[in-house]
């Protein structure tokens, strides 16, 4: 009575690692759970009291979304981006997760899926009934695609139209893309449509950050919302900002918003505004100097002639390569980490790479974020020993992960 389409998707292997780690953790081991990966910070507090003065805010709001909200969305992205958007070019969803879904059933065309890439693209591609193109990507490039490599999937047949998602800062890889113009003139020069998954760029390290809606605006659909840098994942608020050159795509998902979910849930939409109203400038600095902080603690400590890693450049995640000849996959690798040492890492495999690759994703967010946030100045040099007193977990966990990397 199933569809074979959906029989032969399995539920992703975060689940798989986040059970064995219950279990783990059930019979009194200890567990680093690297592999999570969540805002270890609280949403600011003039956003959970304006969330608390709407509880009574009952109705239905407009499908695409609240106008106050796409208002001050509009503004906001318009200053940051140098582009004029308007509150019509924005669709609220509840998640940024549930708009890519419903970009995928309305496309038609090819996916272009640079490996690493978030675990749920390939699924919902799969979903979509749209054929993947899977390009493997380079350390030496940032773990990003090149304008070349992309050039030379389209030209195996120019005629298709296709879709190419982009990630940056990036999960798993914890990089920001550089090759935004060679990127922009493929775009401009084919048939060829972004979708910019800008969830964590709030989050980029270096305040020069640019993405590819910086360079190529109308042929970029932008996806970001509140989950990553705001730390409200579970309040399910993300949205897309849609060119008008791309009026199609927009009008096409409204009708399917109209058909499934309706609407955003009211109060999380008028709280929202505040996050875009109100200034977070000292919040969003304050959770960038401890992300930037912990993950070059990960990086410096852990890499050796062993184990390579990219420093981290925005985000909470890096993604370490073990050289070894003992594993066959990444999966047995995270297996044998997580039994040996109680270190939780996703395997690479679960992001399009190739099982042999010995890559995995490792989150450093294992401690307690609003702890740190109240604990250190604006601006605060934080030092190893900061690191060690509102961070021990990571401490502890890269210590076993680089004696396991040793053992190997
Ligand atoms: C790369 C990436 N994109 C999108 C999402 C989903 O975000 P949302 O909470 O807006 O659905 C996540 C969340 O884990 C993510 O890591």
């Amino acid at each position: 009575m199933l569809k074979d389409l959906v029989k032969n998707l399995k539920p992703s292997s975060t689940l798989a690692i986040n059970e064995t780690s219950r279990q783990m953790e059930e019979q009194g081991k200890k567990i680093f759970k690297f592999g999570f990966g969540q805002s270890p910070f609280q949403v600011p507090n003039d956003i959970v009291n304006e969330l608390k003065n709407n509880a009574y805010q009952n109705k239905y709001l407009p499908m695409q979304g609240l106008f106050q909200l796409r208002d001050v969305v509009a503004k906001y992205t318009s200053k940051k981006k140098n582009y004029e958007y308007k509150p019509d070019n924005i669709i609220i969803g509840p998640g940024s997760k549930e708009l890519m879904f419903l970009l995928h059933v309305i496309f038609e065309g090819e996916i272009i899926l640079p490996a690493p890439s978030w675990v749920s693209y390939a699924p919902q591609a799969i979903l979509g009934r749209n054929k993947i193109q899977v390009l493997q990507t380079k350390r030496e490039n940032n773990w990003f695609p090149t304008g070349k490599e992309i050039e030379e999937i389209i030209l195996k047949e120019k005629k298709k139209n296709y879709l190419l998602f982009l990630n940056s800062p990036n999960n798993p890889s914890g990089q920001v893309c550089e090759h935004l113009y060679e990127i922009s003139n493929i775009a401009r020069k084919y048939n060829l449509i972004i979708l910019s998954d800008e969830i964590y760029s709030e989050l980029a390290f270096k305040d020069n950050y640019k993405s590819i809606s910086n360079v190529c605006p109308e042929k970029t659909i932008i996806s970001t919302g509140l989950s990553k840098w705001c730390g409200a994942g579970g309040w399910r608020l993300g949205y897309f900002i849609i060119p008008e050159s791309l009026n199609n795509i927009k009008n096409s998902i409204n009708v399917l918003v109209s058909e499934t979910f309706s609407a955003v849930s009211a109060p999380i939409q008028y709280a929202a505004i505040k996050a875009y109203e109100n200034d977070h400038t000292k919040y969003v600095n304050k959770s960038k100097n401890i992300l930037s902080a912990i993950g070059k603690y990960v990086y410096l400590n852990l890499k050796s002639n062993k184990v390579l890693i990219n420093e981290p450049q925005g985000g909470f995640y890096l993604m370490p390569e073990f050289l070894n000849n003992k594993f066959h996959s990444s999966s047995e690798m995270c297996d044998d980490l997580l039994k040996n040492t109680g270190v939780a890492l996703l395997p690479g495999s679960d992001f399009g790479f190739k099982s042999n690759k010995m890559l995995a994703r490792l989150s450093f967010t294992d401690f307690d974020g609003q702890a740190f946030m109240d604990e250190i100045e604006d601006n605060q040099i934080i030092k190893d020993k900061e690191i060690q007193k509102l961070a021990p977990k990571i401490i502890e966990g890269v210590d076993k992960l680089k004696k396991w990397s040793e053992s190997l």
